[in-house]
């Protein structure tokens, strides 16, 4: 049986504003091979965004070490899961849509400096924060159902809630503190929104 942080302590130290409702969980524990192949694609989507933001701020030496520390792990996360995905002969997923990565996606600030690396390191530290978020719930249902996956996950929340921290300490250092409370309160405002929609598909962030 894993040992892991309780669900609600979990969520204490979490930014977010609402919390998945436990439907959800109920229905990702009941589609597991859905939750399992969406999830190595989120692995796989979470290592790409961290080597890309190398590719987009190649100066910033303190971004470079992070994202790289952070790819490399999610990297190790993808194969724990595709192995996994493998091991039980579960169909992998190819490329899909996530209506709530869109949903945050087209509230990013386009193109002016310095608010376009602001808004995407919160946009990773609320993708890092609600994945987080799932992984403990999940987990908490599926704890008796099945201790392979709930180990995964157990070891796997405590690891995005550090990459949450991360994000949220990158984007810190762009703008003074004022307006960037009032930037990521906008936010977790609409990650919150986004949110509301969710939790009726067994998906990571459905
Ligand atoms: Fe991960
Ligand atoms: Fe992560």
């Amino acid at each position: 049986m894993p040992t892991f942080e309780s669900l609600e302590s979990v969520r204490a130290e979490l930014p977010l504003l609402i919390w998945t409702p436990q439907s959800w969980a109920a229905l990702a524990a009941d589609n597991l091979g859905t939750f399992l192949a969406d999830h190595a694609i989120c692995e796989q989507q979470a290592a790409v965004f961290g080597l890309s933001l190398i590719g987009h701020y190649p100066d910033d030496a303190d971004l470079v070490v992070e994202m790289g520390k952070l790819a490399a792990e999610e990297v190790s996360h993808l194969r724990r899961v595709a192995s996994l995905l493998h091991r039980r002969g579960l169909a992998p997923s190819g490329k899909r849509g996530n209506p709530w990565v869109q949903a945050l996606r087209k509230n990013m600030e386009t193109n002016r400096s310095p608010m376009l690396k602001v808004d995407r390191l919160l946009v990773g530290a609320l993708i890092e924060a609600r994945s987080c978020e799932r992984f403990t719930t999940l987990l908490e249902e599926i704890t008796d159902r099945d201790p392979e996956v709930a180990s995964l996950l157990a070891d796997l929340g405590p690891a995005e809630k550090r990459h949450w921290q991360t994000f949220h300490r990158l984007a810190a250092r762009e703008i003074d503190p004022e307006r960037f409370a009032e930037r990521w309160q906008r936010w977790l405002t609409i990650e919150r929104d986004a949110c509301a929609q969710g939790g009726v598909r067994p998906t990571v962030h459905g």
